[in-house]
């Protein structure tokens, strides 16, 4: 007879505010820094993995089409943790994932942080393991680093680590999601297009190559990382975001500084930048901060009070596509109910699923 096990997540992306970019280890996604962010509570991604004895390889659909992973070795590659799951779970069955974006795909918002979290999570669930949060988090982080981070709520740190094994590089708590619920996360797209270089290459190419970057990672982080832990504590807005916005423009510094330089930023997003220091300044304190990672699309952290004057200078920015408000997320949430499942439990089949823009959720044809 054959086997099944089934388990859906959802979990939402995170956004950095003292930013990984740098790998000492390549295999295990060893980072050379730590790195802080926030969950989001917005733009979930859903992801249903089952385990099934009649599989000969593992799938992966992805917003509904089948990824070819014979033709895609990045994404296999991204899959690894599953040879992992299947090792501590002593089992042996292929997998079938089926992942989608409950925001549209062509926005602009990385997804990599939230699939290949919720990948850990609903694999591993699958796989009948009951592992806790740091062991969930280095699962992700063998997909992608970022991932690390979105295995919890609230504002998480993924730790750098000693280990050659990477066992202790994974996510810490530093606030819980309650901690802070002011807080407000404005994503600005700016462009629906793919970037041309990926974090992967380009983060490689500056440890390589870039001067600056041993000078950040000697001088400048450091200081960053304990300063930011220490205001994210004391909900010391202004501290956070001055912190946030000079980090973010260490790490694009850097990105310029290696060789080819890499440029993720364009002259919108420098629109962005110069905005939010009028703003600002017009304000007479520091009332919104602005971050970038691998893409010229604009994140901007203000309090609840001062969204609206960030919406407003958004909207007098021409370019900008879609805004999206996010708040503290709480971080991985498991859906037991049979019918969220987005593989149907009872033949192994991948259900009609779809992201439903109107409705901002996603559906799932239940027959
Ligand atoms: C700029 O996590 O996408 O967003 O580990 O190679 O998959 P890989 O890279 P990824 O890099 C994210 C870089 C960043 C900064 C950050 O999120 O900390």
């Amino acid at each position: 007879m054959n086997e099944r096990r089934i388990a859906t997540f959802e979990v939402t992306p995170n956004i950095a505010v003292v930013k990984y970019w740098g790998k000492r280890n390549e295999e295990k996604i060893l980072p050379t820094n730590a790195s802080i962010s926030m969950t989001l509570d917005s733009l979930k991604t859903r992801t249903t993995v089952m385990f099934d004895s009649k599989l000969k390889e593992d799938e992966l659909w992805l917003n509904g089409k089948k990824v070819d992973l014979e033709k895609n070795a990045e994404a296999k590659e991204r899959l690894k943790q599953l040879d992992v799951i299947r090792k501590k779970a002593g089992i042996n069955h292929r997998a079938r994932i089926v992942s989608i974006n409950g925001f549209p795909t062509a926005a602009g918002f990385a997804s990599s942080a939230s699939g290949l979290a919720a990948l850990a999570c609903a694999a591993s669930k699958a796989a009948g393991l009951k592992l806790s949060t740091q062991e969930l988090s280095i699962l992700a982080r063998l997909g992608s680093g970022s991932a690390s981070r979105s295995v919890m709520g609230g504002f998480v740190e993924w730790t750098k680590g000693e280990k050659p094994d990477g066992s202790d590089s994974h996510a810490v708590q530093v606030a819980s999601p309650q901690h802070w619920p002011e807080i407000r996360l404005v994503s600005a797209v700016l462009t629906e297009e793919k970037k041309k270089v990926s974090s992967r290459a380009g983060m490689r190419q500056t440890v390589a190559t870039s001067a600056l970057y041993r000078s950040r990672q000697e001088h400048h982080l450091p200081r960053v990382l304990e300063e930011m832990r220490r205001a994210i504590r004391e909900r010391d807005f202004e501290k956070f975001a001055e912190l946030t916005m000079r980090e973010s423009n260490s790490l694009h510094a850097v990105m310029l500084d290696t060789w080819p330089p890499i440029k993720y930023m364009n002259d919108k997003s420098h629109e962005v930048v110069a905005a939010v220091h009028a703003l600002n300044e017009a304000a007479g304190r520091t009332v919104a901060a602005y971050t970038f990672d691998a893409g010229p699309n604009a994140h901007i952290y203000t309090l609840v009070e001062n969204a609206p004057k960030v919406m407003v200078m958004l909207k007098k920015i021409r370019g900008v596509k879609k805004t999206v408000i996010s708040k503290p997320g709480v971080g991985p949430r498991e859906l037991t109910d049979s019918s969220a499942h987005l593989i149907d439990p009872r033949n192994g089949k991948v259900r009609k699923h779809c992201f439903d823009e109107k409705k901002n959720e996603i559906t799932v044809t239940v027959k």
